[in-house]
């Protein structure tokens, strides 16, 4: 089969590394892809959110199946357009994807279907925010209804801070939606949880846990993420069966009731508070850097996977999982998330020797003249996987020391969490 790829992150190198394991794959075409998917595939170079020509490369390049890696051509409707057209493709419909595409309709799902969420306002202007404050305890979040590219969400802990948020929102400052959602603060612990779903069934694929602040002790300003481990441990066997029963299910029933079954990944951004889950959000795709750490764990093979999902048969496949831990660490190009350089040589890479254990997924990265150069904020994903945090986390530092990159930082406390609690971790 020819397999066609959409996407240019750590997580679509991840998925096309994947994808070249699998004895169901002939040629691998990615839409544009990234000096990493370069040495297993096929890079062309194009606006994937012209879907016109994304169409018009599929037929050229007799792809078999579309994997769509990112949220906004989702969002825009590709699913829709790409079906409508006879390509089979493996991602939710526009629809669906609202799920991560509106934070308004999010919240209605969660009401109208009693799953637990923060309590929440949606507001279009200023009289329903002070109406919000004037009952709700600080801090407060303001959500920006439409996709902002990891932008859109501000932990205010003033009044002040709330109503100037509000105010750059109102005034259009994200291009996707100038409504907003308001909602309570919860204190708990972070965590992912991933699922596969087609039109009847749904598989668990993974859970994880990241941290998004740039520096140490997760200090700093938020970025789209410096790093992350699998599985999250905090997600007990009870706590499972809570996100099941509570979340996930009345989700898809709903879905399904109005004639958009979900189809594809979905991600489940979860606090847990007193071992109970709360719905943060839902991301319609793999996450980044998640995707990097859970799919080095997953055994069966993922076109296999894919097939059986986009023919509506998720339910005879059996995925396994190996049973081992893993980690990515981040690195970045100095100054990310502010002002940082691009273009950047990455001179030792060819130091690194990828392993059954160790591998470098390239984010932000480029060939120029045969030479690897960053082409982001977000560089290379290091990761590793072994049968400790700790020993991995150990390790992925010692290969990061190897490359040597000096232009370039990252976070030494990547799952400081689990690494403390528990010194067998
Ligand atoms: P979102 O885009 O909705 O995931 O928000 C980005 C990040 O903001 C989340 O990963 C959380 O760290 C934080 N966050 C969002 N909503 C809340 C909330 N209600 N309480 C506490 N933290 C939140
Ligand atoms: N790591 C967060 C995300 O993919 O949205």
């Amino acid at each position: 089969m020819n397999i066609g790829l959409i996407g240019n992150g750590g997580r679509e190198h991840a998925l096309c590394q994947k994808i070249s394991e699998s004895k169901l794959v002939n040629k691998i075409i990615c839409f544009p892809g990234n000096a990493g998917t370069a040495r297993l595939a096929t890079n062309v170079n194009i606006n994937i959110l012209d879907f016109k020509k994304v169409l018009k490369n599929i037929k050229l390049f007799n792809i078999d199946i579309v994997i769509v890696g990112p949220e906004e051509p989702l969002v825009r409707g590709i699913v829709d357009f790409l079906k409508k057209n006879k390509v089979k493709v493996f991602g939710p419909n526009k629809y669906a994807a609202k799920l991560e595409g509106s934070k308004t309709f999010m919240k209605k799902i969660c009401l109208q279907n009693k799953i637990p969420t923060a309590k929440f306002k949606n507001c279009i202007n200023h009289k329903q925010v002070k109406k919000f404050l004037s009952y709700t305890k600080l801090p407060v979040v303001v959500k920006a209804d439409g996709l902002a590219a990891g932008k859109g969400v501000t932990i205010c802990k003033t009044k002040k801070q709330v109503i100037d948020n509000c105010s750059a929102i109102f005034n259009g400052k994200f291009k996707s939606s100038k409504k907003l959602v308001l909602e309570e603060f919860l204190e708990g612990e972070e965590a992912s949880y991933f699922i596969i779903v087609d039109n009847n069934n749904f598989k668990f694929f993974g859970s994880a846990q990241d941290h998004k602040r740039v520096y140490k002790n997760d200090k700093g300003p938020n970025t789209g993420g410096m790093g992350a481990y699998s599985p999250a441990p905090v997600i007990t066997r009870s706590i499972e069966k809570k996100i099941i029963k509570k979340i996930i299910k009345p989700t898809l029933r709903a879905l399904r009731r109005e004639r958009n079954s979900y189809n594809g990944f979905l991600y489940v951004g979860l606090m847990i508070k007193k071992n109970e889950p709360y719905l943060i959000e839902y991301n319609i795709r793999m996450g980044d850097p998640e995707c990097q750490v859970i799919l080095p764990r997953l055994r069966t093979d993922i076109v296999k996977i894919f097939n059986s999902v986009i023919s509506n048969k998720l339910k005879k496949i059996k995925i396994k999982w190996k049973n081992q831990k893993s980690m990515t660490i981040v690195m970045c190009a100095k100054g990310y998330p502010g002002k940082y350089k691009k273009n950047l040589k990455i001179k030792n890479i060819n130091k690194f020797k990828t392993s059954q254990k160790d591998f470098i997924f390239h984010a932000g990265t480029q060939l120029y003249k045969n030479e690897l150069r960053s082409n982001g904020g977000r560089v290379l994903n290091v990761t590793s996987i072994g049968s400790s945090f700790l020993e991995i986390r150990k390790k992925i530092i010692s290969n990061i020391k190897k490359l040597n990159w000096k232009e370039g930082f990252y976070r030494e406390d990547i799952g400081w969490r689990v690494i403390n609690k528990n010194a067998n971790n």
